[in-house]
Order: structure tokens, then sequence, then C-alpha cells
């Protein structure tokens, strides 16, 4: 069956590894038409590489999110982008009292900003179409708060709070805003991130592949769904969050004390 990724034009930030560029890879055996973006040029040419072998067109834009030029030059180098995915973003993981304010500032211009701006250069022409999807590559950790991990969580809330607002506001204008929340994936990211500082309990669930994630991103762009999260075990987590807040983060606290030497 051809996919409704056919042919469409597709962006694709933070394309030059793990999620990104697995990302690129099973949009193009869709059919997807991409444009790739990300700083290390070098590496979005070996994907574009990749991609272009499975019959699709595929264009690098070297592009440092933080940018606010780079990223309207992004988009205006892609020319009418049917679908949006932000996905660059990178974490560094440190208690509040030891977190450099640097690394919080930086965090925040990459995952939550980086992903503003590409909204903001793309949405006047899906909303001149009437057509178009955003999905927002968030995390669980943007929907319960962990130990050790705040600067890093606060950039996931903030990126969930703009995508449901988003959403809402473009809704029956023929703009779809979607997100996708993995737990743990088996990346580079963990090379900054140090997975040693996550708080013992979430450090249980197992670490899934990121081609897992690219399914969910590119169903995400065909259907537009609200949001995924994954893998089931942390979506489960996640409801348990959802509903009796302070219940999760109990058995988080307890579980982990369980499992971490006391400082
Ligand atoms: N791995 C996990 O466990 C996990 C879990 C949940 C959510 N996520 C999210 O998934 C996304 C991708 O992470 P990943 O696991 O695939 O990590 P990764 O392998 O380290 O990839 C991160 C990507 O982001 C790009 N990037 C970082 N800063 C950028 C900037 N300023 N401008 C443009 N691109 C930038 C990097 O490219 P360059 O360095 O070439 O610029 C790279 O392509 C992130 O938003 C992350 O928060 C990851």
């Amino acid at each position: 069956m051809t996919s409704a990724l056919n042919k469409k034009t597709v962006v694709v930030t933070g394309a030059s590894s793990g999620i990104g560029r697995a990302a690129a890879l099973e949009l193009a055996r869709r059919g997807a038409n991409l444009v790739l973006a990300a700083r290390r040029g070098e590496l979005l040419e070996e994907v574009a590489v990749a991609c272009r072998a499975l019959g699709v067109e595929c264009r690098t834009v070297v592009t440092d999110v933080t940018k606010r030029d780079d990223c309207a030059r992004l988009i205006e180098t892609a020319g009418d982008v049917d679908v949006l995915v932000n996905n660059a973003g990178f974490a560094i993981f440190d208690a509040f009292e030891a977190a450099k304010p640097d690394d919080l500032e930086s965090m925040m211009q990459t995952n939550y900003f980086g992903a503003v701006w590409c909204a903001q250069a793309v949405l006047p022409q899906m909303l001149a179409r009437r057509r178009g999807t955003i999905v927002n590559v968030a995390s669980i950790a943007g929907i319960m708060g962990y130990a050790r991990m705040g600067g890093y969580c606060a950039t996931k809330f903030a990126m969930i709070g703009f995508s449901e607002t988003l959403r809402d506001e473009v809704l029956g204008r023929g703009v779809r805003v979607a997100m996708v929340c993995p737990g743990t994936v088996e990346t580079q990211f963990f090379v900054k991130a140090e997975r040693g500082k996550m708080p013992g309990a979430s450090r249980l669930v197992l670490a899934i592949k990121p081609e897992s994630v690219a399914k969910a991103i590119a169903n995400a762009a065909e259907d537009g769904k609200y949001r995924r999260i994954l893998p089931i075990g942390a979506m489960a987590f996640m409801r348990l969050k959802e509903l009796f807040p302070r219940f999760a983060h109990v058995l988080m606290r307890r579980v982990s004390s369980m499992m971490e030497p006391r400082r």
C-alpha cells in the first residue's frame, strides 16, 4: 500500500545521528522526499546518500537550530513543507545544585527554542495551504520530572506545553501537531547525558532502538495523532503518573533508593 507520505516533502532536524537518522531512513522507505538538517554536514550527507539509495530526493541543509536565521533558511530552502519533524536535541544530566547555567541555557535553546523557531518558520505556509503536520519529538521526561534530569525535563515539558497549545490553535485549519515521547533509546545521546545519573528506577526500563521511534515518528507524520509514548512499559508508567502523580513519584523514589547507594 502506498504511504500517505509518498512524494511529500518532509524536513527532519537532528538527522545526522540516532533517532533523526533512523527517522529519515524510515520516511524515505515510505517514499517521502527529504530535507535533512543538523550541524555536522558530513554525517548529514552520509544519511542523505542512504536515503537517496531508497529512491527518494534528499537535500541537506547545515543548520544550528538555536539560530533563528538558520531555521528560517532551512524552511525557505525546503520550499513547500508537508511535514516538519522537530527532533534536534541533547541532554546533560546533573542535580540542580550542580547544573551549569550554560548547560541549562543551551539545552533550552536547542530542545525547546530550536523546535519553536522551525515551527514559526513553517507555520505561515502550512496555514496558507491549509495543510501540514508538525511532529515534535519530546520525551517521557516531558511528562514526569526525574531527579538529576531537571534541566532536560524542563525543555521537554516546555515542548509538550507548546505542542498542546499549538495543536489547539490550529485545529480545524488543516494543520496537525503530533508528539512522540520515547523512553530510553540506544543512541549517542548518552555520550553527553550519562545514563548512570538517571534515577535508578528509570534505568529499569529497557532501552529501545532508534528504528522503533522512527516508525512512531513516520506514523505520526501520516496520521497526526496527538501523542505516542513508547515503549509500552513507559506508556503504562506515564498513564499512572498522569492519573496518580504523587504515587508515581513515591514509587520512583522508593525503587530508586533501593537501587542506588545512599548519599
Ligand atoms: N536517546 C534517548 O533516550 C531519547 C529519549 C527521549 C527523547 N529523545 C530525544 O530524541 C531527540 C534525538 O536524540 P537522539 O537520541 O537521536 O540523540 P543523538 O543521536 O545525539 O542525536 C541528536 C541529534 O540532534 C542534533 N542536534 C543537536 N544540537 C543541534 C543543534 N543545535 N542544531 C541542529 N541539530 C542539533 C545532532 O546533530 P549535530 O550534532 O550534527 O548538530 C543529532 O543529529 C532529542 O530531541 C532527544 O531529546 C532521546
